[in-house]
């Protein structure tokens, strides 16, 4: 089966492409570059020993996906493609609703122009908005608190409208929780640009050195220690995720939202600890006021996946945090 990978350079879907072609699938990948780095696709043929097509594209020029589609015979399509910032996306909303969803737009009339009908979708957590009850199942109300997450929900729509309009799409949307680790060669991980907003790629900053030190976004929360919890989810179990969903929509129609989560929740004082044993330092952190936008705590209900896809993470913490540690120290060799 041939797949086309949106964003497909970019930390969830490098990975994906990785556990997809030993796998056997025959894997072709998009990407503008704008949050990812042509070297990964050279790491991603080393790790697997495969060729992989990559082209450099928008995917919001709808005429080039076409020719692509059709160049390569595709027969599914895993579309991580998207701007993912929330800050940003708040200070630039139109930027955020145009790639997001304006490129999911284009993505599905690409796919529909070649009789395509097989798609993932890179969603979120964020869908959810403020706990009405905890764990979070598919049930629960989306009201997401962001725009980032607005544009998440708006494609799910999108798409849920789409699957009713013509009983030949098969769609998935996976609800991503909390993205961590790297593949264990250490040769792909994540990789973003500027000062990253999200924990795991700060504390390895701070642990290698180019960051000083580790803003705790509040200690004061209703939780275990004060600090803000959440399910973290290795990219490596999330990428075999991706595989047990292709399955699942080959045999499939609809439109199905499944959470891709632990079910554990974890606070940021344990993932720190965690992370100390695997690097053997010491992150220096300091107390913050809480930022603005966050959640005390959130964790999936990982049943629906269970049920549905035969799927649920292997990996623990303690392996998120060697393989992202062992990423970053190679990064820094290679500087
Ligand atoms: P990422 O930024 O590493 O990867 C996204 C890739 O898409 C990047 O390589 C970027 O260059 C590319 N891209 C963006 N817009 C594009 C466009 N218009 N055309 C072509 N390429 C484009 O992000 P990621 O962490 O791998 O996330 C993948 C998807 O999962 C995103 O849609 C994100 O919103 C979603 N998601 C991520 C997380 C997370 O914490 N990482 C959580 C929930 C959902
Ligand atoms: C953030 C986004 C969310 C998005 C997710 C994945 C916000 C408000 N939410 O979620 O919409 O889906 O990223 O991209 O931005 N923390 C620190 N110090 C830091 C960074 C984080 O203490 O430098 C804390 C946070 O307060 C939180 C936890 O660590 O309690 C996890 O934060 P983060 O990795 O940014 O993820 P989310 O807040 O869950």
């Amino acid at each position: 089966m041939n797949i086309l990978l949106t964003g497909g350079l970019g930390f969830i879907g490098s990975h994906t492409a990785v556990v997809l072609a030993e796998q056997g699938y025959q894997v072709v990948l998009v990407d503008n570059l704008c949050n990812s780095e042509i070297e990964t696709h050279a790491n991603l043929e080393l790790i697997t020993g495969k060729e992989m097509p990559f082209h450099e594209l928008d995917i919001r020029h709808t005429t080039a996906l076409v020719r692509i589609l059709k160049e390569y015979q595709v027969d599914a399509v895993i579309h991580f493609a998207g701007l993912k910032s929330v800050a940003e996306s708040s200070t630039e909303p139109l930027k955020y609703y145009d790639n997001n969803v304006g490129g999911t737009i284009s993505l599905l009339e690409a796919m529909k122009a070649c009789d395509i009908y097989h798609f993932i979708f890179s969603s979120s957590a964020t869908v959810y908005g403020v706990p009405q009850y905890l764990p979070y199942d598919e049930d629960h109300p989306l009201v997401p608190m962001n725009t980032y997450g607005k544009t998440k929900l708006q494609a799910e729509e999108i798409l849920q409208d789409v699957a009713r309009s013509d009983s030949r799409w098969s769609i998935a949307a996976l609800r991503y929780f909390n993205p961590a680790g790297a593949h264990e060669s250490g040769l792909i991980g994540e990789l973003p640009k500027g000062v990253p907003n999200n924990l795991m790629p700060y504390v390895c900053q701070v642990a290698s050195g180019k960051l000083p030190y580790l803003n705790i976004f509040g200690d004061d929360y209703d939780t275990k220690d004060g600090t803000g919890e959440r399910d973290y989810i290795h990219v490596m179990d999330l990428a075999e995720g991706h595989v047990a969903a292709l399955r699942f929509i080959e045999k499939n129609i609809g439109f199905y939202p499944i959470n891709l989560g632990t079910g554990i929740s974890c606070s940021v004082y344990e993932l720190i600890n965690a992370f100390e044993k695997s690097a053997n330092c010491t992150i220096v952190k300091k107390v913050q006021s809480r930022r603005s936008g966050d959640l005390p705590i959130y964790f999936a209900c990982a049943d629906k996946a269970k049920d549905l896809l035969a799927w649920h993470a292997k990996r623990d913490l303690q392996s998120m945090c060697d393989s992202s540690w062992k990423f970053q120290a190679n990064l820094a060799k290679n500087l």
